[in-house]
């Protein structure tokens, strides 16, 4: 096929986000400050490092590097203890079909996520094997909305950028496909994800013609 397909992951395939917010919930508790949903969004699709830096400007706190670097540790750990039990069941809807669809049709697809721990919850939920290839916060230097790890799964797939189609949940995301020239799909909230090129409030509403659409475009 002319086209490739790049999923982010927490948000579209699998709904960590929750297990985020409730590891850096614990985090502020114990620095003292209120840590909320809508704090969180801030966090979304942007890396562990970054998020740290945006959760310490709602709190209103300056730490050590060292202590910096305790929070990165103890965070993660206290993530780990959600994603470790995370199971198929988790898996968002429409995501399986759309899989299927894909490789029937013989079109390409790649993971693009700033998360570290992607390759762990891909064997989690038993799609680790399914990409053409993983491209995750281990292979990348700049966060979305910078435009690398969406150029880089491109590039694994052998796909021209404007050739690409992203499903993002995160406006940094929306922003770092259309950085890199391709066919943003945000999925989720309209309002929020308003820079997309189309919008669905989770994968079931993706068609089969709408591919058949997108391939006789290019
Ligand atoms: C993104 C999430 O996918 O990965 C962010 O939307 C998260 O919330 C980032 O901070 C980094 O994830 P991890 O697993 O490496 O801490
Ligand atoms: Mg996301």
């Amino acid at each position: 096929s002319n086209i490739g397909v790049i999923f982010d992951l927490d948000g579209v395939i699998v709904d960590t986000a929750k297990y985020h917010f409730l590891a850096w919930k614990k985090l502020a508790d114990s620095l003292g400050f209120e840590f909320t949903e809508t704090h969180n969004e801030l966090l979304k699709g942007v890396s562990r490092v970054r998020s740290l830096e945006i959760l310490l400007e709602v709190g209103n706190k300056t730490i050590t590097e060292a202590q910096k670097q305790a929070f990165l540790v103890s965070k993660n750990e206290d993530y780990l203890e959600f994603i470790t039990k995370m199971t198929a069941d988790e898996i968002l809807p429409g995501v399986n079909k759309l899989l299927n669809y894909l490789d029937e049709a013989g079109i390409k697809y790649v993971l693009g996520s700033a998360s570290k721990n992607a390759p762990l919850i891909l064997k989690q939920v038993g799609l680790y094997n399914r990409f053409a290839a993983i491209v995750d916060g281990n292979s990348v230097t700049k966060a979305k909305p910078d435009p690398e790890v969406f150029l880089l799964g491109a590039e694994k797939m052998h796909i021209k950028p404007e050739h690409c189609v992203v499903f993002e949940d995160a406006i940094a995301g929306i922003e770092a496909a259309k950085n890199a020239g391709m066919f943003a799909i945000g999925v989720g909230d309209k309002k929020t994800l308003h820079k997309a090129d189309y919008n669905v409030n989770n994968l079931t509403e993706i068609s089969e013609r709408f591919f058949e659409t997108l391939m006789t475009l290019n």
